[in-house]
């Protein structure tokens, strides 16, 4: 017999403010064209002014924890992916614990940009293997509209605010990859491309938040090369290869990345699951986004094998592959 962590539960949460590309042609120039062309993003969410990232990312949760039919006391621990925390700290998760009306356990945040969802999940998974815990809250949550520059054309039309989060639990599987669950990872960063995508502020450099500052052409080479990489590795590390593959779940960044993507993993864009038109680029959101909606539209159903990658600032990219 072999520990398996399974997904009992998903949801996620949208800002009500949605905000069409036609609404940057008055502030900055660029058109809706523009925008639709060269990402796929349409619209996206922005939170309220008095909405935080924990407010987000609890409205996600508690939508999981109905899914999966459990209460937030069953849950040992919360694995919380953001680069958007409310506070410097404590912890986005331990806000969300508070929240959620959960006194025992433990929570955490994990910071690995946009890749911070595939690095969240691989740490549960770890966490349920070893025996650590048997129920855990993984949870991608973000208010990126916090840290735009406004005028900065080449990055404020390209990233919006959400949440989603999963419930998984430890069960026992035979071994085989026809277990549900997470069946494998593959994790990287290399940190020698910090300028290529970084915030300029910090607690301990100008003690401001800051603003994100992108080369997009630059990321863009890197994603096209590395997701397809990432990907591949996961799915040998489980014995499969991409003819296996029900869904590529992706990070949400931009339409042409996915579709190259998808060509050099070899599966159609039928077997693509794609919010990016609807929710821009909500970060380490954006998995978990995808999942539920995903799921809500009829499209992931129990037994299908998902691959989902992503990457970001570090650069951190990764992978995982799961039966759903
Ligand atoms: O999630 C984290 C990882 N991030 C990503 O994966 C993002 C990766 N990068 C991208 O998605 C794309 O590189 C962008 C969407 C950011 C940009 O697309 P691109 O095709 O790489 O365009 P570019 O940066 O090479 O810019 C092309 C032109 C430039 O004008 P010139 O120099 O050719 O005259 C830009 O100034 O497009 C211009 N441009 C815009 N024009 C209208 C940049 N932003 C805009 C805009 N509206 N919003």
């Amino acid at each position: 017999m072999t520990l398996r962590a399974v997904v009992r539960g998903v949801g996620h949460y949208l800002p009500k403010r949605v905000v069409p590309n036609t609404e940057f042609e008055a502030r900055i120039d660029t058109t809706d064209e523009w925008i639709r062309t060269r990402t796929g993003i349409e619209r996206r969410h922005f939170a309220a002014e008095d909405e935080t990232t924990s407010d987000l990312a609890t409205a996600a949760a508690s939508a999981a924890l109905a899914d999966a039919g459990m209460t937030a006391d069953q849950i040992d621990a919360i694995v919380l992916a953001t680069s958007t925390p409310d506070f410097t700290f404590p912890s986005v998760a331990t806000m969300v614990q508070a929240k959620l009306g959960m006194t025992s356990g433990f929570a955490f945040d994990v910071q690995a940009v946009c890749a911070g969802f595939i690095f969240a999940l691989a740490n549960a998974n770890a966490m349920i293997l070893s025996g650590q815990a048997r129920r855990v809250l993984v949870i991608g949550a973000e208010t990126f509209s916090r840290i735009l520059d406004w005028e900065d054309r080449g990055t404020c039309v390209l990233f919006g605010d959400g949440a989603g989060a999963l419930v998984l639990e430890a069960e026992e599987g035979s071994g085989t990859t026809a277990d549900r669950g997470i069946l494998s990872s593959d994790l990287h960063s290399d940190g020698q491309y910090r300028d290529i995508l970084y915030v300029d502020g910090g607690p301990s450099t100008t003690g401001t938040a800051g603003h994100l500052r992108m080369q997009g052409n630059a990321v863009f080479r890197h994603a096209v090369e590395k997701l397809a990489s990432t990907a591949h590795t996961a799915l040998e590390k489980a014995g499969l290869g991409s003819g296996d593959v029900d869904w590529i779940v992706p990070h949400q960044a931009n339409l042409r990345i996915i579709a190259a993507t998808a060509q050099r993993m070899q599966v159609p864009m039928e077997r693509v699951v794609v919010t990016v038109s609807d929710h821009g680029n909500t970060s380490a959101a954006s998995i978990p986004l995808a999942l539920s909606v995903g799921k809500q539209r009829g499209q992931i159903k129990e037994g299908d094998l998902i691959v989902t990658e992503a990457i970001g600032g570090g650069l951190a990219w990764g992978s995982v592959v799961l039966r759903w």
